[in-house]
């Protein structure tokens, strides 16, 4: 079996799903269950057997040595974060607290566990580490797009938590020998994404007559990738990945946030018309987020090269099928907007007048 982290969230959930519907190898998905993990994204796999879930952090080192010790994994798939920019900037500590802190207990629990391990078993183990573009900073407009060599200038509490935890995973693997890849992925969308980030915010805000809030000039650059794109690329990585690389992980698409609110709009204008007129009109532009990074792309031909990935979706079809999963999921969107989620919004967004 594999044990994933952070298996209850956004990409760790969708991991799990395209895992277990595309092989029989069982999962043991170890999730604290922050604001961002959600029992309600597995729902799908309640009666499977090949699914374990276990409610806990990946900074609970007794708790990882059972884990390990009982079941055995041959590989770890690391998702678990604290992975929001905003809250990162209102909070760092809980950043430091899981995305470094915890990946060194990780760590530690899976140099004890391989370092035991013998023969084929040990061979084959893999510690595979999820990590970010963000890490490499922000490029200029006319920049060449991030390679796997291009330095670290991590700009926000979040991106230096992530790119310390990526330090972190080099050293275990250049002084101890654990066998780690790293993969460093563009921004992912798609279902089951928290509605706290851009595109779901956009889909959620406007089916509810809200305002369309656009940090700034909204001309910022992100690279999108489909989330189960970002999966795949995960399970070529974990299966022919070379020992202690670095693979860049993006969709080949690169597009301002201006240009991705006015799609998310178009496609919510065709699929759910609202008497009250286009979505467009709800768009505000609000206070910029400090230190916010211009640009992200990612160069993602060395994972083409070497292991013949490339993303299957094009902005087109994915946000089509993400606008229209929103839109079968009314229940899921109603039942993660609680307290605690109109909290945040209220403390994120209220002094950022238009
Ligand atoms: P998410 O915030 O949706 O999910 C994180 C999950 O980790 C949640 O289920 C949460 O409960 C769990 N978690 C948090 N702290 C934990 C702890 N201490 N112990 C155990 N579980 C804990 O994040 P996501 O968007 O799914 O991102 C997953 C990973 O992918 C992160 O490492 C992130 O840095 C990376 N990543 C995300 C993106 C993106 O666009 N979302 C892009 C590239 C890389
Ligand atoms: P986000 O989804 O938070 O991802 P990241 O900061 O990790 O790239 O934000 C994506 C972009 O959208 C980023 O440039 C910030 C911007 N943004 C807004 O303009 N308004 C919003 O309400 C949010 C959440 C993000």
């Amino acid at each position: 079996m594999i044990l994933v982290t952070g298996g209850a969230g956004f990409i760790g959930s969708n991991f799990v799903l395209d895992w277990l519907a595309t092989r029989d190898e069982p999962v043991l998905n170890l999730d604290a269950l922050t604001y961002a993990g959600n029992r309600a994204n597995l729902a799908a796999l309640e009666s499977d057997a090949r699914h374990v879930f276990v409610h806990g952090d990946i900074g609970d080192r007794a708790l990882l040595d059972r884990l390990l010790a009982e079941h055995r994994p041959r590989a770890i798939v690391h998702f678990a974060a604290e992975s929001h920019v905003d809250r990162s900037i209102h909070g760092p500590g809980a950043f430091i607290k899981t995305n470094v802190e915890g990946t060194f207990t990780l760590l530690e629990a899976a140099r004890a566990h391989w370092s035991a391990l013998e023969g084929e078993a040990k061979a084959r183990f893999r510690f595979h580490h999820v990590s970010t573009d963000e890490v490499y900073g922000s490029l200029a407009p006319d920049a060449q797009a991030f390679t796997e060599d291009h330095a670290y200038e991590p700009n926000s509490p979040y991106s230096a938590s992530k790119a310390a935890s990526d330090h972190l995973v080099r050293a275990w693997h250049h002084t101890y020998g654990l066998p780690v890849h790293t993969t460093n992925c563009s921004n992912n969308y798609g279902p089951f994404h928290f509605p706290e980030k851009l595109i779901p915010l956009m889909i959620v805000n406007a089916l509810a007559g809200k305002p369309l809030p656009i940090y700034g000039d909204g001309m910022q650059v992100r690279d999108w990738l489909y989330v189960g794109d970002h999966c795949s690329a995960i399970r070529e990585v974990l299966e022919r990945g070379r020992v202690g690389e670095t693979y860049n992980v993006g969709g080949w698409n690169e597009m301002p946030n201006r240009e991705i609110v006015s799609q998310v709009c178009a496609l919510l204008d065709e699929l759910r018309p609202s008497p009250a007129g286009p979505y467009a009109r709800l768009v505000t532009h609000v206070k910029d987020r400090p230190g916010h990074d211009r640009r992200y792309a990612i160069d993602a031909r060395k994972i083409e090269r070497e292991l013949g990935w490339r993303p299957a979706e094009t902005f087109a079809s994915g946000i089509r099928k993400t606008v229209q999963w929103y839109l079968d999921h009314a229940d899921w969107v109603a039942a993660v907007q609680s307290g605690s989620y109109r909290d945040w919004v209220a403390r994120n967004y209220d002094k950022r007048s238009a």
